[in-house]
């Protein structure tokens, strides 16, 4: 049995090795369609957006897209991106890894869904600033978390796969001290098969 550290350190590779069947398997019901549609309508349409740790891009970036958003998707797992490009030709792929962006552009919204809680909590402190720099005033932000301060582990196509997350409490914090502030938030949401969802603004 791998301790914490060494699953935290082996989650790239096992997005890298499982991306294909990731891609099988991911639950393309569109549960999420809720809170997407209120991060659609907070951003506007024919606006442009940042998935980031966008997987193979569906059904969430599909979504997006067909909603007429310009989306830029960006993920640290070539073969994820691959699949992303093989789904939306024309769209712009990004290989990165989001505790570092830095892409010198901002965007009317970015979205990371079931991609930032794979951050330790130190990288989610430093990595929600980054956030805030790229997106434009009244931006809008929307992220997935744990519902209460921890680590723990997930599978992926039952390989061990790391997880964090913050307390409300701190994420309030941290994005404020970001220029952002919550406009939204539902823990453990049974209407979108109990997710943790933050919806925020920049100020
Ligand atoms: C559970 S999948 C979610 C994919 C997609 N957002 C979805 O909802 O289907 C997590 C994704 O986050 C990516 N990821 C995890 N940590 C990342 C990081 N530090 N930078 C960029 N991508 C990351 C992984 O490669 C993977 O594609």
């Amino acid at each position: 049995m791998k301790n914490l550290r060494e699953i935290e350190a082996n989650t790239k590779l096992v997005y890298e090795s499982e991306a294909q069947t990731y891609y099988r398997m991911r639950d393309k019901t569109l549960f999420e369609k809720k809170w997407i549609n209120s991060f659609i309508a907070k951003v506007g349409s024919n606006e442009r957006v940042l998935d980031v740790g966008c997987g193979p891009a569906d059904p969430i970036a599909k979504y997006i897209i067909e909603q007429g958003l310009e989306l830029v998707g960006l993920d640290y797992s070539e073969a994820m991106l691959s699949i992303a490009k093989d789904n939306f030709p024309q769209n712009e792929w990004i290989l990165g890894d989001m505790t570092k962006l830095s892409l010198k552009q901002r965007f009317k919204g970015i979205i990371a869904w079931n991609s930032f809680f794979h951050l330790n909590r130190q990288q989610q402190k430093e990595t929600l600033p980054l956030f805030s720099n790229h997106l434009v005033t009244k931006g809008i932000l929307i992220f997935t978390a744990g519902p209460e301060n921890g680590e723990i582990t997930g599978k992926v196509n039952g390989k061990d796969v790391y997880h964090s997350s913050l307390s409300f409490d701190e994420y309030q914090k941290i994005l404020k001290l970001s220029d952002m502030k919550i406009i939204e938030y539902k823990l453990n949401d049974p209407e979108c098969n109990f997710h943790s969802v933050y919806l925020a603004q920049k100020i």
